[in-house]
């Protein structure tokens, strides 16, 4: 069966546990932010295109105190590996703060760096139940988590959610160096219980899309457990591509192009990988559309037919599954009552995301378990809450 995803509560408690063993003290702030699964609407997001995640119930928790000094002092625990990294620097003086090592305190760094108000000195610990390097967003859910944290601490909350996710967009940026576009950020401070998020990532619109009505189907996340190499140099190249054939056209982005008008680029001698990348995005923002409706109107086979496409497109034209992924999605997609199978997120690694009735996820877990050459961990994904703050009593 899919293993139970550790409840958010837990995650909290170990946090807190972890503040009062090692800073001797109980928190005074306490928050988290969830990772994410994308429905669909894959590599539009930095075309001004359409997205559909929706928030994860695994989360990041940050636990702390203000120290009353100008330095922070921040411990990570990674259940996983076992290990406890620790940083310490100082907060006053947001010029000296450089992206380094440890490379998880960069994503917090970047945020500090972005936050609109000065940061007195805490002690914190971090915690997380998001997978890293699965492609479900442990880094914006740690970004999230840090912008939520400091709100928490200075009381200063951004007035528009909106500019809460593109600060933490802005540090994964400049202390990640990853060229990323909105959605991780964006469905991490504005998922909601029950819903996903259709995202208009040209105007930043968002309408909460409710998913509660199809009790008999779930979504099952299938890690592949090799790990996406975002590969960034792949990620860039990919997103350049698509911004020189929108400026090849005049146009602003890939959002106002039509497939007519892949026509034109191949008159004007534009590569086939170029055409092929156009093409999956012009059609992926028309899936991504017909997708929301469908899931509207309880059209669960279209969702599925939808779901699969978006997968062909990103093999075929975006270049962006890998063996793993395809393995995944094959050995899901023989299952009957599997409606569509397709691989979540950048790709090149990570996770694949199953929409399937939920009589028949042990039958899809059975058929990748004998198929799949590597170890799949499974997870059931339910549309759950942003950013927020927590409890501190432990
Ligand atoms: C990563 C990025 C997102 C988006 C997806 C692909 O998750 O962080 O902004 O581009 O890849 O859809």
């Amino acid at each position: 069966m899919a293993s139970n995803i550790k409840k958010v509560d837990n995650v909290r408690v170990d946090a807190l546990n972890t503040f009062a063993k090692e800073f001797g003290d109980e928190a005074t702030c306490c928050v988290c932010a969830p990772g994410r699964v994308n429905l669909i609407g894959e590599h539009t997001d930095y075309n001004e295109g359409f997205v559909l995640p929706m928030a994860l119930p695994l989360v990041t928790v940050i636990a702390g105190k203000p120290n009353g000094t100008n330095k922070c002092v921040i411990i990570s625990t990674n259940e996983s590996i076992t290990t406890v990294s620790k940083i310490e620097f100082d907060v006053s003086n947001r010029e000296s703060i450089k992206p380094g090592e440890p490379k998880w305190a960069n994503y917090m760094k970047g945020c500090m760096v972005n936050f609109p108000v000065p940061i007195p000195g805490f002690n914190a610990v971090v915690v997380s139940s998001v997978p890293m390097g699965s492609g479900l967003s442990s880094s914006a859910a740690l970004e999230v988590a840090t912008y939520t944290f400091l709100e928490a601490l200075t009381g200063t909350e951004a007035k528009d959610p909106r500019d809460k996710a593109l600060a933490c967009q802005k540090a994964e940026h400049d202390f990640a160096n990853v060229p990323c576009g909105i959605m991780d950020q964006f469905i991490s401070v504005m998922g909601k219980e029950d819903h996903a998020l259709l995202i208009d990532c040209r105007d930043l619109s968002v309408t909460h899309v409710p998913m509660d009505q199809f009790h008999d189907h779930v979504f099952l996340i299938t890690n592949s457990n090799s790990p996406h190499k975002l590969s960034t140099s792949a990620y860039r190249e990919r997103r350049d591509a698509c911004f020189e054939a929108a400026q090849k056209l005049g146009k602003k982005s890939l959002r106002d192009v039509t497939l007519d008008e892949v026509e034109t680029l191949k008159q004007q001698g534009a590569p086939q990988i170029m055409l092929k990348r156009v093409t999956h995005v012009i059609n992926e923002n028309a899936r991504t559309l017909a997708a929301t409706s469908a899931f509207q109107s309880g059209d669960y086979t279209k969702v599925g037919q939808l779901m699969n496409e978006s997968h062909d497109s990103l093999r075929d034209n975006y270049n962006v599954s890998s063996p793993e992924l395809d393995a995944l999605v094959n050995a899901a997609r023989k299952v009957q009552g599997v409606r569509g199978s397709r691989l979540t997120g950048a790709g090149f690694g990570g996770c694949t995301i199953t929409f399937v009735l939920k009589t028949a996820v042990d039958e899809v877990i059975k058929s990748i378990n004998e198929s799949y050459s590597g170890k799949a961990s499974f997870y059931i994904a339910t549309p759950s809450g942003g950013a927020r703050k927590l409890d501190c009593k432990r």
